[in-house]
């Protein structure tokens, strides 16, 4: 017992928070979407984010950097915190620069190759000089498998290609935090597993994630958190194990049950 009250202090004296919100509330027009959404983020952590369809994850990823602007509520990453109440456009930038998105569409520019669609925002926005932001670029590519792609264009590689290089250029802008939404969902299932693979070494790395997906055994080999999402609240968080195998919310079994035929074998 004893030892285990020093365990738990000595955790809390080291948990070292990248990432905090605070009673996010989003609504569009009339419906409330967000209903005051906390989440809080450890350096290195892996966040995975589940919930039905509808249930506000997209909105409240798109919210932790402003890209949705919530009607009220709190985000502080690493020691900057913007409020909704009086966010300058100068903080929301500022925040946003801390952050990089994965997306489910990838979101590559059509017309610039795999180096190109990389180096953009680090020559616009880092300001980094052309030749050093062409030399990130390929090492990144580099780190995702994409070494002979470096000057290929989006219509001429797969979906699972494409998506590494969206991973290669949210990791090359070196932000705190990498936010994914549903990065495997419009891939053909041959394709899943290889930008899966690239997630779990990323990471590895120790960059912390936030992680939109449905992708059970992802989340259960590497999330060291799973935060179920419906109807605008977080219903129950935990660690996989608790969340996968003893789930204390009945929305949250009947939700895995749909995802995971065998869930209830699990349980
Ligand atoms: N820009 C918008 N304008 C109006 N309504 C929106 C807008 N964006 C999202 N919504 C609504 O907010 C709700 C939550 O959407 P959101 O995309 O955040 O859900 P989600 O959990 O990501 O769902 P999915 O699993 O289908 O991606 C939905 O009812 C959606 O129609
Ligand atoms: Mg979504």
């Amino acid at each position: 017992m004893a030892e285990s009250i020093s365990n738990e202090e000595k955790s809390g004296r080291e948990k070292n928070i990248i990432l905090k919100a605070s009673g996010i509330k989003k609504s569009f027009g009339k419906n409330e979407i967000l209903k005051g959404v906390d989440l809080e983020v450890e350096k290195g952590d892996i966040v995975v984010i589940l919930g039905p369809s509808g249930a506000g994850k997209t909105t409240f990823l798109r919210c932790l950097n402003f890209l949705e602007k919530p009607n009220k509520g709190q985000v502080t990453i690493d020691g900057l915190t913007v409020d909704a109440a009086h966010a300058s456009k100068k903080e929301i930038l500022a925040l946003r620069r801390k952050t990089a998105m994965v997306f489910q569409q990838y979101n590559l520019f059509k017309n610039k190759t795999s180096v190109e669609n990389i180096t953009e925002g680090l020559i616009q926005v880092q300001k980094v000089p052309k030749q050093e932001a062409i030399k990130i670029a390929k090492d990144h590519l580099d780190k995702v498998g994409l070494s002979e792609k470096y000057d290929s264009y989006p219509a001429n590689m797969s979906g699972g290609q494409q998506q590494r290089v969206g991973i290669a250029r949210a990791l090359a802008l070196r932000p705190e935090v990498i936010l994914f939404d549903e990065p495997t969902s419009a891939l053909d299932p041959e394709l899943v597993g290889e930008v899966l693979s690239v997630m779990k070494k990323v990471g590895k790395t120790g960059i912390t994630m936030i992680v939109v997906t449905h992708e059970i055994q992802f989340a259960m080999d590497i999330a060291t958190k799973v935060v179920v999402m419906d109807n605008g609240v977080v219903i129950e968080a935990g660690t996989p194990k608790q969340i996968f195998s003893n789930a204390k919310e009945e929305r949250t079994r009947q939700f895995l049950k749909k995802i995971v035929p065998e869930y209830s074998y699990v349980i």
